[in-house]
C-alpha cells in the first residue's frame, strides 16, 4: 500500500506535499516522511505514526525546497518507526516506495557485500542502494534507473529526488499505481489523481513498467522496452475538495447515514423509473446471453457483495456463478471456460489481488466487467466495461456505502442478465425493479434503530468473541457483519453460514458469546430460527435482526430483537446492511477506538 507523492515546482512544496498526503492517507498511516533539495542538498523529515505528527515536526524544524517527495507507510517490511519511513536516502538520492520488492533479500545481501550500509529494515532501500550503486558506476540518473528496474520482482510505484538536481525527478511503477500531474510550470507524481487534484486536473497515467522523467515544464516516458513513449493526457473530475465529515463525528458515521441517499443515486444510474426496467449504460461490451459461466473475483467486503450476487445472479438469470476471493483465485490456476465473463468489485480500484485476478481473467479471455466506485482507478481502466457504483469519496477504512452500492448495481446487473436470457418475465423484472427502489427509503426506516443499537453496543463491547449466523443472502450478510465488527472495535468475531453451526461451531456457544442472527423473514427463516433455538438451548445470548413478522414468529428469548422495516426479502441484504455497520460502529466508538483509521488496517491495499 502507501501512498507516495512528488512535486518539482517553482514554489516551497513542503506544505502542499502535506496536503497530498492527507489525501493518500486511505494507503496507510503507520508512518510519514519528506525530502527535499535546499541547495542542493537532500533534507528530511520523518515521524512515526500519523500524519499529524509530521506536521507538528515540520512545524518545529520546517523545510524549505521547490522540489520533494512524501510518503504515508503501510508497513510490510520492518516495524512502523522512524527509522522504516520513507524516504531512504543515500549520498546521491531519496526514494518513496509503494508496493513490495519481493527478492530484497538477496539484493540487499549482494550490495551490503559491495559495502553499502543499510539503515532500515525496509525493502525499499535497496532501491536507493541499487540506484546509487549504477550512479557510482558513472551512469546518469535516468540511465542509472533503467539499469536497476528490470533487477526489482515485485510490484512498485517509486519517486525519486537527486542530490544537486534541482531539475529533475523520476518516476516508475510496476503494478501499483502511479499518475503524472501537468501544472503551470510545476509537475506532479502521486499515487492518485484525487491527492493532485488540489494542484491540478490534468494527468497522464503510466502503464506498466513507464519511466517518468519531470523536470518543471516537461514529462518524458520511457516505457519497459526502453523506447520513449507516449501517453495520453486527460482532465479528470475529482474535484479539489477534500471529503469532510460535516456534523458527524467520524467519517464512517457521515458514509452510514449517506447511504439512502448515495443508493438511490446509484439505482437512478441504472433503472427506468417510469418504464420499471433496468439499464446498464456502458454496458455494451457484456453479452449475458452469450455467457456460459460468470466468475467474481474481489476482497473483503467487496467480496461479500459478490457473494450475495451470486445468489441473485444464478436465481435471476440461470447462470453459474463461481466466487473466490482475489487472493486465492489469482494463484490457484483456474481454468475458466469460453464466453466467460468475469466481474470484479472493488471500491478503490487499486485493490492488488483483485487487479491481479482481473488481469489472469483478461489474459484468458475472459470479458471483465468491474463494479468499481473509482472511475479513473486501475481496474476501471483495464477492465472492458465499467458498472460504476455512484457512492462518493468513501474515507472510512470500514466500507459501508460502497457496500451496499456494489449491492444495488448487482442487483440491477442480475436483473438485466435475466431478461437478457428470458429467465424474467416483464412482469417478475418490474417486481424486482420495485423492490429495489424502495430500498432507499427503507434504509431511512432501518436508521431508526440506531438509538437501540447503541445502547446494545454498549453491551457488545464486554464481548471477546461474538458469532454471526445468517442464511442464503443472509449468510455473506453475517460474514461482512463479523468483518466489520473485528476490523474497528477488535473484538473477535466470525460469521457462519446458520446450518453449518452444528458442524463445529458451536461448541464455542456459552452465555459469554452474543450470537448476531441475521433472519429477515424469507424463505429459509424457519431453518434459521431452528439453528436459533440451538444457540438459546445451551445458553447463548441472542441479537435478533428481522421483520415485524419475524419478531412475532421466532419464539426464542432474545436480548435483543432489531426490528427492520417490511421489506421483500430479495433486497433485504441492502437494507440489514445499516443494523449490521450501525453496531460494528457504535461498540467501536463505546470502547474508545480510532474508528476511520483502525489499526494496523490501509483503505487501499495495494500490496498482495
Ligand atoms: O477497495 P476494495 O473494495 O477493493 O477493497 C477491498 C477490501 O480491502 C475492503 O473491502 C476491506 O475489506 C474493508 N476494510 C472492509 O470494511
Amino acid at each position: 500500500m502507501c501512498g507516495i507523492v512528488g512535486i518539482i515546482g517553482n514554489r516551497v512544496v513542503s506544505g502542499r506535499i502535506v496536503d497530498a498526503l492527507k489525501r493518500l492517507e486511505y494507503r496507510g498511516y503507520d508512518s510519514t516522511g519528506i525530502a527535499t533539495l535546499i541547495d542542493g542538498r537532500i533534507e528530511r523529515r520523518r515521524a512515526e505514526g500519523k500524519l499529524r505528527s509530521l506536521e507538528a515536526r515540520l512545524e518545529r524544524e520546517p523545510l524549505d525546497g521547490v522540489i520533494g517527495i512524501g510518503h504515508t507507510r503501510w508497513a510490510t517490511h520492518g516495524r512502523p518507526n522512524e527509522t522504516n519511513a520513507h524516504p531512504h536516502v543515500t549520498d546521491r538520492l531519496a526514494v518513496v516506495h509503494n508496493g513490495i520488492i519481493e527478492n530484497f533479500r538477496q539484493l540487499r545481501d549482494e550490495l551490503e557485500g559491495a559495502g553499502a550500509r543499510f539503515e532500515s529494515d525496509t525493502d525499499t532501500e535497496v532501491v536507493a542502494h541499487l540506484i546509487s550503486h549504477a550512479m557510482s558506476a558513472g551512469l546518469d540518473p535516468v540511465a542509472a534507473v533503467t539499469t536497476i528496474l528490470p533487477r526489482l520482482r515485485g510490484a512498485f510505484a517509486l519517486a525519486i529526488l537527486f542530490q544537486g538536481r534541482g531539475d529533475l525527478l523520476i518516476g516508475a511503477r510496476r503494478g501499483s499505481p502511479l499518475a503524472v500531474g501537468h501544472g503551470e510550470g510545476e509537475m506532479f507524481l502521486g499515487s492518485d489523481a484525487l491527492a493532485l487534484a488540489p494542484f491540478t486536473d490534468m494527468i497522464t497515467y503510466l502503464d506498466e513498467g513507464d519511466i517518468a522523467v519531470l523536470s518543471q515544464t516537461s514529462l518524458r516516458i520511457i516505457d519497459e522496452a526502453g523506447s520513449e513513449a507516449e501517453r495520453p493526457s486527460q482532465q479528470i473530475q475529482t474535484g479539489a475538495f477534500m471529503a469532510e465529515k460535516g456534523n458527524f463525528r467520524h467519517f464512517m458515521a457521515k458514509e452510514i447515514h449517506e447511504q439512502p441517499e448515495v443508493v438511490a443515486r446509484t439505482l437512478a444510474h441504472y433503472v427506468d423509473m417510469a418504464e420499471g426496467v433496468t439499464n446498464f449504460p456502458g454496458g455494451e461490451g457484456v453479452d449475458w446471453t452469450k455467457l456460459s459461466r460468470i466468475t467474481i473475483s474481489a476482497c473483503g467486503t467487496a467480496f461479500y457483495a459478490g457473494l450475495v450476487a451470486k445468489y441473485w445472479f444464478e436465481r435471476f438469470a440461470r447462470i453459474p456463478v463461481e466466487i473466490d476471493v482475489a487472493s486465492e483465485f489469482r494463484y490457484r490456476d483456474a481454468p475458466l471456460e469460453e464466453n466467460g465473463l468475469m466481474i470484479v468489485v472493488s471500491q478503490s480500484g487499486e485493490t492488488a489481488d483483485t487487479l491481479a485476478s482481473l488481469r489472469y481473467a483478461r489474459d484468458n479471455g475472459q470479458t471483465i466487467l468491474s463494479v468499481v466506485n473509482v472511475p479513473t482507478s486501475s481496474i476501471a481502466r483495464e477492465s472492458h466495461a465499467i458498472a460504476p457504483t455512484l457512492a462518493g469519496p468513501e474515507i472510512g477504512v470500514a466500507s459501508t456505502k460502497a457496500f451496499t452500492c456494489q449491492l444495488t448495481v448487482l442487483f440491477a446487473l442480475a436483473i438485466q442478465a435475466g431478461r437478457a436470457r428470458g429467465k424474467l418475465d416483464a412482469a417478475r423484472e418490474g417486481a424486482l425493479v420495485s423492490a429495489l427502489m424502495s430500498v432507499p427509503a427503507l434504509m431511512n426506516e432501518a436508521m431508526k434503530r440506531e438509538p437501540e443499537i447503541e445502547r446494545l453496543a454498549r453491551e457488545l463491547s464486554k464481548a471477546r468473541d461474538v458469532l454471526y449466523l445468517g442464511r442464503g443472502t443472509s449468510y455473506p450478510m453475517a460474514l461482512e457483519g463479523a468483518l466489520k465488527l473485528k476490523e474497528i472495535s477488535y473484538i473477535h468475531a466470525e460469521g457462519y453460514a446458520a446450518g453449518e453451526l452444528k458442524h463445529g461451531p458451536i461448541a464455542l456457544i456459552d452465555e459469554s458469546v452474543p450470537v448476531i442472527v441475521v433472519a429477515p423473514h424469507d424463505e429459509v427463516f424457519e431453518k434459521t430460527i431452528s439453528n436459533m433455538q440451538e444457540v438459546a438451548a445451551r445458553g447463548g445470548r441472542i441479537i435478533l435482526i428481522t421483520d415485524a413478522k419475524g419478531a412475532a414468529a421466532a419464539g426464542v428469548e432474545t436480548i435483543a430483537t432489531l426490528v427492520m422495516p417490511d421489506v421483500d426479502p430479495v433486497v433485504a441484504p441492502i437494507v440489514y446492511a445499516l443494523p449490521i455497520q450501525m453496531i460494528a460502529y457504535h461498540t467501536a466508538v463505546f470502547m474508545g477506538k480510532d474508528v476511520d483509521q483502525p489499526r494496523n488496517l490501509a483503505k487501499s491495499v495495494t500490496v498482495e
